[in-house]
């Protein structure tokens, strides 16, 4: 896709630069948060070895991201942008496990039950998840305690019992049986779509955003959500695992339901851009602010990784 739409022009913008340069801002957080203890338990090991190792930050970038484009900084979400990769990182570790996909690779490296072991994993999928919330839950607010408290409700709704969890159980109980395109578009809208709609919210909400705004936002996301999983599905079939860093080829293996399989690779594609077609046109009421959210929506369906 041209990284010219109907009103902005994104030629000027680095995207590359800007997502480096909030990954630095990411990942020191991250380290101070799991650091500060400075022990060595396996416990710590297993937890650091996942959340540490160079995933791409997508998640907490669009929370910062959200925040700028309704006139926040970085810093009013911090703290959430934080919490949320450290519940992608937990839902990835178990994701691998032998009981769900039983991958070996994740990130370019062993997974985290192969070099630790499966309690180790479990456990650390489990305090990542928990340490999620204490930290949401620790700000320091004089004034925004409202907002915090949203927040941790919105995260707690994506990523639970109605959301993510329920998306990774409907998307293991489909690998043997036959689904619709539309039940597949609630598998992925759960197991993957809520976690990024509510960083985008988060973001929103944290960044002051009115009322309106927070509205496109989350349809933006949610467009933007399901075209991250139907590309990952697409990668799955013809990415690189060198530059994916994980397996390519298991989802066929393990008789997964996934876009390739039921639109082919053209339609999911042709699908993916119509998505994302979809997110830019909710943001055309924003100004550049919001330049960064548009450059990370075409840059979810070109991705290589
Ligand atoms: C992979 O997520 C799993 C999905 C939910 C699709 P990412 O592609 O964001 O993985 P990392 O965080 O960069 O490793
Ligand atoms: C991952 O979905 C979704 C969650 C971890 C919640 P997939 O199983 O399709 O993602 P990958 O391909 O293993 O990263
Ligand atoms: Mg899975
Ligand atoms: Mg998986």
């Amino acid at each position: 896709m041209n990284l010219k739409n109907s009103n902005h022009d994104l030629s000027g913008f680095d995207l590359y630069s800007y997502i480096s340069n909030k990954n630095i801002l990411i990942n020191d957080a991250l380290n101070k948060i799991i650091n500060s203890s400075r022990d060595s338990s396996l416990l710590t090991r297993a937890m650091s070895y996942s959340l540490l190792s160079g995933g791409k930050r997508i998640r907490p970038v669009l929370c910062i991201a959200a925040s700028e484009a309704v006139g926040g900084t970085e810093f009013d979400v911090l703290p959430a942008a934080c919490a949320l990769e450290m519940i992608h990182t937990y839902s990835l570790i178990h994701d691998d496990l032998p009981a769900m996909d039983n991958d070996t690779l994740r990130r370019g490296k062993p997974t985290c039950h192969v070099t630790f072991n499966e309690a180790a994993a479990i456990l650390a999928g489990d305090a990542l998840l928990t340490l999620a919330f204490q930290i949401l839950s620790s700000i320091q607010t004089n004034n925004n305690a409202a907002k915090w408290l949203k927040v941790i409700h919105l995260v707690s709704l994506a990523a639970g019992y109605r959301g993510m969890i329920e998306g990774q159980m409907r998307d293991i109980a489909s690998e043997n049986s036959n689904i619709s395109l539309k039940e597949l578009e609630d598998i992925h809208s759960l197991k993957t779509g809520a976690l990024i709609e509510a960083s985008v919210e988060s973001g929103a909400i944290l960044g002051n955003g009115k009322l309106e705004q927070i509205e496109h936002l989350k349809i933006y996301a949610k467009n933007i959500g399901l075209a991250f999983q139907i590309t990952d599905d697409l990668l799955n079939v013809k990415g690189d695992p060198a530059i994916t860093g994980k397996a390519v080829g298991s989802d066929k293996t393990r008789n997964k339901k996934t876009y390739p399989a039921l639109l082919g690779i053209t339609g999911s594609e042709n699908h993916a851009k119509k998505l994302i077609t979809d997110a830019l046109h909710t943001l055309e009421t924003f100004d550049n602010k919001s330049n960064p959210l548009r450059a990370i929506a075409l840059y979810i369906i070109e991705r290589e990784r």
